[in-house]
């Protein structure tokens, strides 16, 4: 009971993230992606402080986007990247970014229990989830948020994972010129 009414308050807020992704303005400015990954990790202090993670980034450009979009972003894909560890190993996340024709491309890869190549797909469609709650708590939401973000800025999401091999999640982000960033 007491369960079900947690998930219930989970799913709430991940619906009003995810409707509310789509509706604000979209604000796009320069902005330090190192500043934005920091703000993520402050607002996922918690989990970090409990299983230990490892969260690692350096020589994050600066890159034309929504601020806000951007945090919630990177605080879905780091989250996950803690959420879905091996038993007993401590989740390191390595956060990359390369310059690319148009933008950039950014890589959150972890150490985790990874999925199937054949289900790096669907997990960005709403509510599609490989586990069941009791295992690992949540909506399935948050990815789809993910997509939202990213595609609002002209980008692509995609990920890469083995079983055990841990995850890398991929996007893109274009410049200010390209025909597509900014876009509302
Ligand atoms: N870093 C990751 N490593 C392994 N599996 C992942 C990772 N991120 C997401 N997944 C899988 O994709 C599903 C969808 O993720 P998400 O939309 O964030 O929903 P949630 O985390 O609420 O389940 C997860 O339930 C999980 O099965
Ligand atoms: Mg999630």
């Amino acid at each position: 009971m007491e369960s079900s009414a947690r998930h219930l308050h989970l799913l709430i807020n991940d619906l009003l993230e995810y409707s509310r992704v789509g509706r604000t303005e979209h604000r796009p400015h320069w902005v330090e992606a190192t500043a934005v990954v920091q703000q993520a990790c402050r607002q996922l202090e918690t989990e970090i402080g409990q299983c230990q993670a490892r969260v690692g980034f350096e020589g994050l450009p600066q890159v034309y986007a929504d601020d806000t979009l951007l945090v919630q972003l990177f605080q879905n894909l780091i989250g996950n990247g803690i959420k879905y560890a091996r038993d007993g190993v401590r989740p390191e996340l390595q956060i990359t970014a390369a310059g690319e024709e148009g933008g950039w491309h950014f890589a959150v890869r972890d150490n985790g229990i990874g999925m199937e190549p054949g289900e790096t797909e669907r997990i960005f469609v709403i509510f599609q989830r490989l586990h069941t709650a009791e295992k690992y708590e949540g909506t399935g939401i948050g990815l789809s948020i993910c997509k939202k973000i990213v595609e609002r800025h002209g980008g692509r999401i995609w990920a890469e994972s083995q079983p055990g091999g841990g995850s890398t999640f991929h996007f893109t982000l274009p410049g200010p010129d390209s025909d597509t960033a900014g876009a509302a």
